[in-house]
C-alpha cells in the first residue's frame, strides 16, 4: 500500500512532500500504536515505552511530535534548533538517491528558532518523552555560546536536550570534535552545572561518523572525564560509499548506506566508554533486525529517520512487535539484557 503511495510521492521534490506530510500531520486523527510492554525500558531515569525513537531533522520545529508517538515511538527529537530564525542554505538541499534507499541533505539548520520552538512546545502538552536538539547559527561568532544558552533556555522544557556538533552543513562546527574544543564546550556546560544555572535534564552529545578511530578514542575519554549522560552515534555521514547519481552532491548522506559505518562506530563507542555511558544508536535502521543490532552492539535506545521516507510510517508498529520477538528468541527478558552482548569490554569492566 505504501509502496503505491510512495511512487507518487516520490514524483515531488523531496522539502515540499516534507512540508506537506507535517501539515497532513497536524490535522487528521491517528490511532496509538499497541507497544509490546517488554519494550519498556528505563534510561537516563526515565520509562521509554519503545527503545525507537524518531531522529532529529523530521519535526524540526516541534510541531507535530504528540501526533508521532501515535506511530509506536518511545521518544521523539525535535530540532535542530537554533539561538536565532535562520533560512539555512538554497533550495535543493534535500535529495533522493533512490537505488540506495539513502538521502543527501543540506539542510543546513533551517530553524525557526528557540523562542517560537518553545511557544509550540508549550503548547502541546504531551506525556511523552521529548528531547530538543540545538544546534548554532551560521554567522554565530562563538558556536559554544549558542550551545550554552539553548541548554539554559529549554532545561526547564523537555526531557533532554542533545547537543548537535555533526551535522556536515554549517561550516567549521564539526571542529567541535577537535579535543581541545571539546573539552572547552564540555567545561562550559560542567559550570552551568555546577553554578545550578540550568535544571538537571540529561544532556546529550551527537557525533559525526566520520572520526577517526584515534580520534573517535580521544573524545570517549573526554566523554568519560565530564560524564557526559548520553551520546548520539551519529549523524549524517560525508562519504559516498556508492557509485552513480548523487556522488557529487554536497551535504550529509543517510539511510541504508549509513547502517555499517554507524553500527561500527557504536560498537567503538561502547567498548571505549566500557559500557558506562548510555548510547542511542542511529543511522541506516530500516527494520527490527537493524535497530536490534544496534541495541546489541551497544544501543540502549536508537532512533531513525531515512527509513519512514523508504518504508512508510507503518514501519515503527512492525519494528516493536518484530523487536519484541528476537529478544524473546535470545531468551532475553528485557531491552537492557541485549545492549551490548555483541560488543567486546575489556579490563573485565
Ligand atoms: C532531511 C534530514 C534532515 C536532518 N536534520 C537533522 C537535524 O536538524 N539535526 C540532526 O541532528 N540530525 C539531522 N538529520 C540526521 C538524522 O537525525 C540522523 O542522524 C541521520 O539521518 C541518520 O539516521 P537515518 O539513516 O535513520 O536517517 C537529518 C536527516 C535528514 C535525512
Amino acid at each position: 500500500m505504501y509502496n503505491l503511495f510512495k511512487a507518487f510521492l516520490f514524483l515531488f521534490d523531496p522539502e515540499v512532500i516534507h512540508r506537506l506530510t507535517i501539515l497532513f500531520l497536524k490535522f487528521i486523527p491517528l490511532n496509538k500504536a499497541f507497544i509490546p510492554k517488554e519494550l519498556n525500558t528505563k534510561i537516563f531515569g526515565m520509562n521509554f515505552s519503545s527503545p525507537i525513537g524518531l531522529a532529529a531533522g523530521f519535526d524540526k520545529n516541534a510541531e507535530v511530535y504528540s501526533k508521532m508517538f501515535n506511530l509506536g515511538f518511545g521518544f521523539i527529537e525535535v530540532g535542530t534548533v537554533t539561538p536565532k530564525p535562520q533560512e539555512g542554505n538554497p533550495r535543493p538541499r534535500i535529495h533522493r538517491i533512490k537505488k540506495e534507499k539513502a538521502i543527501i541533505n543540506s539542510l543546513g539548520f533551517n530553524s525557526i528558532g528557540f523562542e517560537k520552538v518553545k511557544v509550540n512546545l508549550l503548547n502541546k502538552k504531551t506525556e511523552g518523552i521529548i528531547g530538543v536538539n540545538i544546534g548554532a547559527n551560521k554567522d554565530s561568532k562563538i558556536f559554544i555560546d549558542d550551545y550554552i544558552s539553548g541548554i539554559k533556555f529549554f532545561s526547564n522544557h523537555v526531557s533532554y536536550i542533545t547537543i548537535n556538533i555533526s551535522s556536515p552543513n554549517t561550516p567549521g562546527l564539526r571542529e567541535l570534535h577537535i579535543e581541545k574544543n571539546l573539552k572547552d564546550l564540555l567545561e562550559k556546560i560542567k559550570n552551568l552545572k555546577t553554578n545550578n544555572e540550568v535544571a538537571e535534564v540529561p544532556l546529550l552529545i551527537k557525533i559525526s561518523p566520520d572520526v577517526n578511530d584515534d580520534d573517535l578514542s580521544i573524545m570517549c575519554d573526554i566523554f568519560l572525564e565530564f560524564n557526559v549522560d548520553g551520546i548520539i552515534i551519529s549523524n549524517t555521514t560525508i562519504e559516498r560509499p556508492f557509485k552513480g547519481f548523487g556522488t557529487n552532491l554536497n551535504g550529509g548522506l543517510s539511510g541504508e548506506l549509513l547502517y555499517q559505518i554507524s553500527t561500527n562506530q557504536l560498537k567503538k563507542v561502547y567498548e571505549y566508554t566500557k559500557g558506562q555511558i548510555p548510547l542511542i544508536g542511529v543511522g541506516g535502521i530500516s527494520s527490527a533486525k537493524d535497530a536490534y543490532n544496534k541495541i546489541r552492539n551497544g544501543a540502549s535506545l536508537v532512533q531513525l529517520y531515512t527509513g519512514i521516507v523508504y518504508h512508510g510510517p507503518g514501519l515503527i508498529k512492525k519494528m516493536n512487535s518484530e523487536i519484541s520477538t528476537l529478544l524473546k528468541n535470545d531468551g532475553f527478558d528485557s531491552i537492557s539484557d541485549a545492549v551490548g552482548v555483541d560488543a567486546e569490554i575489556k579490563n573485565g569492566t
